[in-house]
């Protein structure tokens, strides 16, 4: 019933990622592979598919088990990230988003830019504070958006994406 279809031939590159950097194109690595299929998991479990959602969970535990712990994980290094992401990863994003009109990215990835801002706003907070910024508080994290909060309860709605507070959960 099927027909074979001619290969056709896939440009190498598209126009937002020949404006990227080299640098910025790299093979990705088991880490962000465990990020993508955990990822992928939490999309299967919202839509009830919960044998796909167990077969990701397992590939992204697969890929955990292999990502090599970074040598230099610490706060400055996480600042260069996010304004790494700031300038280069959320426009580059942005635009190809944009560029083949999906909403749902765009809307995703303006999640994403106030999450970050937020995020480095809060790191700024920590070097001038140190650890008396988290004494007597707790950490919350938005399990669909990834707003980081500070304080002794969640605030009622997620700011960025509206979710009810019981979708923020509190990490120790
Ligand atoms: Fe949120």
């Amino acid at each position: 019933m099927f027909e074979k279809k001619e290969e056709q031939e896939v440009p190498k590159k598209t126009a937002i990622i020949e404006e990227a950097d080299d640098d910025e194109m790299h093979e990705i690595n088991a880490g962000e592979l465990s990020a993508i299929c955990s990822n992928l998991a939490r999309g299967c479990e919202k839509q009830y598919r919960t044998k796909e959602a167990a077969l990701f969970t397992e590939l992204a535990k697969y890929y955990a088990a292999k990502t090599a712990i970074p040598q230099e994980a610490g706060f400055e290094i996480s600042r260069q990230l996010i304004q790494k992401d700031l300038t280069h990863g959320l426009p580059a994003a942005s635009a190809a988003a944009e560029a083949s009109e999906d909403r749902g990215a765009k809307r995703v990835l303006t999640w994403s830019e106030k999450v970050t801002r937020m995020s480095e706003a809060l790191l700024e907070r920590y070097a001038a504070e140190g650890a008396d910024m988290l004494k007597d508080t707790k950490i919350w994290v938005c399990d669909i958006c990834g707003f980081i909060y500070i304080g002794k309860e969640p605030p009622a709605v997620c700011p960025i994406c509206k979710v009810p507070s019981m979708k923020i959960l509190e990490v120790k």
